[in-house]
């Protein structure tokens, strides 16, 4: 039996060998990429500053675990893992960049494929660098990979109600509200209603050149 290669057929690469996110997304302003080991001050300053800001709106961190804003190692396990969600393509986790400088992050959390094909939108940002359309920026940015790269159908942000300014990040990219979810995640050890803002990709090709042209493409 001939083991000759000319006469196999052609192998398809396995996904785990293709890209599984490209290393840097830009928008208008903000450039994205995943975070690494060396950004942990950046990380640690940044967090720390911040914390106030942050935790009334993110789940409660574990009194258990390390925290990755005053431990390297735990910074350096926080990197691994994300590395690995985007390696099997559950999740992508990216720092948000102004002029090179960390100023929060943008994802895209619980990746469903399947029937479904979905996935969920977080972000956060310095409240120094608040106010700037910044997120809404970052937003767009993985809009475009998530609908256009990864071929997702549908994506989401989940708001509680009185998050106001989170709020206007999905009223300014024109996301489609449907409704209360009740008691719908744990925040700041608190089971919270959320709004649930969504797009689908049919909505994004409708409105791609717009909002392309609105956040990502660079004004002369
Ligand atoms: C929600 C959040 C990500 C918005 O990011 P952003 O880049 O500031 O968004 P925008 O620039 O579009 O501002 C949104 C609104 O925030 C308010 N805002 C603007 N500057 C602000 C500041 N310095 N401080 C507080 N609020 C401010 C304004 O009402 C603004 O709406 P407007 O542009 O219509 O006036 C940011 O406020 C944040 O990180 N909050 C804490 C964490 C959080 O809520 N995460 C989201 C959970 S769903």
């Amino acid at each position: 039996m001939s083991h000759s290669s000319n006469t196999s057929p052609k192998r398809f690469l396995h996904p785990a060998g293709a890209p599984v996110a490209p290393s840097r997304l830009y928008g208008q302003r903000i450039m994205m990429r995943p975070l690494v080991a060396h950004d942990f001050e950046a990380w640690s300053e940044v967090r720390l500053r911040n914390v106030d800001w942050l935790t009334v709106w993110e789940p409660r961190r574990s009194d258990f675990l390390a925290d990755p804003a005053t431990d390297r190692d735990a910074f350096e396990r926080r990197c691994v893992a994300r590395d690995r969600e985007r390696q099997n393509g559950s999740a992508y986790t990216l720092g948000l960049f102004v002029n090179n400088l960390l100023v929060g992050e943008v994802n895209i959390n619980n990746v469903v494929r399947g029937a479904m094909q979905t996935g969920t939108i977080g972000y956060w940002i310095d409240r120094k660098h608040a106010g700037n359309g910044y997120v809404a920026e970052g937003v767009a940015t993985i809009m475009k990979f998530a609908f256009d790269d990864l071929n997702l159908h549908r994506l989401e942000v989940c708001i509680i109600p009185r998050n106001t300014n989170s709020k206007r990040v999905a009223e300014k990219l024109g996301l489609r509200l449907e409704g209360l979810a009740e008691r719908f995640l744990e925040i700041n050890g608190v089971w919270e209603d959320h709004l649930r803002y969504a797009i689908t990709s049919e909505e994004w090709h409708e409105r791609r050149d717009a909002l392309t042209h609105q956040w990502l493409t660079t004004k002369k």
